[in-house]
């Protein structure tokens, strides 16, 4: 499958890296120049055990490709993740500026139907301001082009990220529709052989 990462830090880089060893074209998207060139060298910015063999093998087999061309990111993917920052604000709430940010880009850039989907930690409520935004950006672009967002939140721990990707003890789907549930069974199926990790619920549960 096509999947475009927006975000190349922690969890987006472990979670192309891993899409990609399962067979999957991944392209993963940064707006931080220098770490995008340092990824395209082999250098992974960051240390986790398994990361780095996972990173150059499937660079190295075309599986897994770095990028900061953000229309590039939106042409390539059916799968959208969005996997950017989501620091604490002020008043100790999510910032979801960077989340937006994301949503833009793609309601900008879409030229056909996306799925869009939500890895970083948000609040609830988050996807109905993701879907929010890309349909205004649409309208401001004199765009109708079909979408969902579904959300899919990451409990990997830092020192075992690799591991815990590759073998999760539980998988949050939060869709709003039977078919986007099955996108994301079908996408996570290597990863759930033995077990059913997937856990399928509504987006403000998940
Ligand atoms: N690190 C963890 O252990 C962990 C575990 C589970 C969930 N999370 C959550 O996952 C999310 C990502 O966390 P992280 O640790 O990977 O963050 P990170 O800071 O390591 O990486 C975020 C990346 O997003 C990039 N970015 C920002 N705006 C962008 C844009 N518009 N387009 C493309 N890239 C953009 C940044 O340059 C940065 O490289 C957060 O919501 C975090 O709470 C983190």
């Amino acid at each position: 499958m096509k999947i475009t990462v927006f975000g190349s830090g922690y969890v987006g880089l472990v979670t192309g890296a891993c899409l990609a060893d399962v067979g999957n074209d991944v392209l993963c998207i940064d707006i931080d120049a220098d770490k995008i060139n340092k990824l395209n060298q082999g250098i992974i910015p960051i240390y986790e055990p398994g990361l780095e063999a996972v990173v150059q093998t499937n660079h190295e087999a075309g599986r897994l490709k770095f990028s900061t061309d953000v229309a590039e990111g939106v042409k390539h993917g059916l799968f959208q993740f969005i996997a950017v920052g989501t620091p604490p604000d002020e008043d100790g709430s999510s910032d979801l500026q960077y989340v937006l940010a994301v949503a833009e880009i793609i309601g900008s850039h879409m030229q056909d139907y996306k799925f869009i989907v939500d890895k970083s930690t948000v609040p609830v409520g988050t996807a109905d301001k993701v879907r929010a935004k890309v349909l205004e950006t649409q309208q401001k672009y004199q765009k109708d082009v079909d979408f969902d967002v579904v959300s899919n939140p990451e409990f990997l721990k830092e020192g075992a990220a690799v591991d815990d990707f590759m073998k999760p003890d539980r998988i949050i789907v939060g869709t709003d529709n039977p078919r986007t549930t099955e996108l994301l069974r079908a996408l996570y199926a290597p990863f759930n052989r033995s077990h059913d990790r997937v856990i399928a619920m509504d987006i403000r549960s998940a």
